[in-house]
């Protein structure tokens, strides 16, 4: 080991104890509500840019969006977790990197199931996509839905792999939707209604833009060069619960996503689309916008909707998830209507 890396390699070792004694009071929390994945260490709120560890039951996933884990590196994290890590490289050359730095092993291939507040999910760390198949930052918008999902109808925008309507269903929803256009990601949520033993039958699986199928749901006019071509028809109606999580940004023929620029084209049919008396669960990931900045957005778009919210709450992430200034990006808003 070369000094520098030494001494690079020590620093990465003391972040990750100091990580892991910040963490404690979260772990013993997290096993009372039957979670067995959270994540072990965040980026430079935690003093290393570029790279994450989360722990998923026994996997625990390594990923690096800047500079590639030297084998010093590796050495201290498997010596902090007291295992075997797999380690996705996800910087610009993330496909090449993979392969390059990663090998497949059998740890990072296979199913691994976890617990989120005792509801389970598979991860397999090694896929056809980047990201890992249950996003831990929304614990806590899922946790809040737990609450909130029994005897309910749940609508899950953008689902990705449907860990929402999962969450819902186990919890008591009497139906789920999952609407995302990616159908790989979507047929993930079938392996998790396996695992725990839910009714099918009270899935819902739309694979198709969430712009078409939001505006109809709420009864609006669909927009866009794609309104022109064949696209899902639904009826309108409205769900007791919707979760909207869109990503920061995405553009198809029936318009763009833009969490930072256009917010009300999001929530104003996600808004329309929800009973009286029901409730959004609201997610903006964009750091460079304001927590308050965005419930005032909130708020003007359902006054101007003819849905004004009776209250708007920001829930914090949980504690694995630390900002470096105080003002975490992720921003989860729970409105009711
Ligand atoms: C950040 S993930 C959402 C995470 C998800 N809500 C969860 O609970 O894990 C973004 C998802 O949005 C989907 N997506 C992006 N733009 C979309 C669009 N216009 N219509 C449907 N799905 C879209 C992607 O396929 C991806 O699965």
């Amino acid at each position: 080991m070369s000094a520098a890396l030494d001494s690079a390699a020590q620093s990465l070792s003391s972040c990750l104890a100091r990580a892991s004694v910040a963490r404690a009071d979260l772990e013993a929390s997290l096993r009372q509500e039957h979670t067995d994945c959270f994540r072990l260490f965040h980026g430079v709120a935690e003093g290393r840019p570029g790279l994450t560890i989360d722990r998923y039951g026994e996997l625990v996933l390594a990923q690096t969006f800047r500079e590639p884990l030297t084998r010093d590196d590796i050495d201290a994290i498997e010596r902090a977790v007291d295992g075997p890590i797999v380690w996705n490289h996800r910087a610009k050359t993330a496909r090449e990197s993979f392969a390059a730095f990663a090998p497949y092993t059998e740890l990072a291939l296979r199913e691994h199931v976890v617990s989120e507040h005792g509801v389970k999910f598979p991860i397999v760390a090694r896929h056809r996509g980047l990201d890992p198949w249950l996003f831990l930052d929304l614990r806590a918008g899922r946790r809040v839905l737990a609450r909130h999902a029994d005897s309910k109808t749940v609508l899950n925008l953008f689902a990705y792999t449907g860990s929402a309507a999962i969450c819902a269903l186990a919890h008591g929803a009497t139906t789920a939707w999952n609407v995302d256009f990616a159908r790989s990601s979507v047929q993930v949520a079938q392996r998790s209604l396996v695992l725990n033993a839910l009714d099918p039958a009270c899935l819902v699986t739309v694979v198709e833009d969430c712009l078409p199928v939001m505006r109809q749901l709420a009864g609006l006019p669909v927009k866009g060069r794609g309104a022109a071509r064949p696209f899902t028809l639904v009826e309108a109606r409205q769900f007791d619960v919707v979760f909207l999580d869109p990503p920061a940004f995405s553009r198809g023929p029936f318009g763009a996503v833009d969490v930072a620029h256009d917010y009300p084209s999001l929530f104003k049919p996600a808004l329309l689309a929800t009973a009286e008396g029901g409730l959004v669960i609201a997610t903006n990931h964009v750091a460079e916008v304001e927590a308050e900045a965005w419930r005032d957005v909130l708020r003007r778009c359902a006054a101007k909707a003819g849905r004004p919210l009776q209250q708007i709450d920001l829930l914090q992430p949980d504690a694995d998830f630390p900002a470096f200034d105080g003002r975490p990006p992720q921003k989860i808003a729970l409105c009711r209507v």
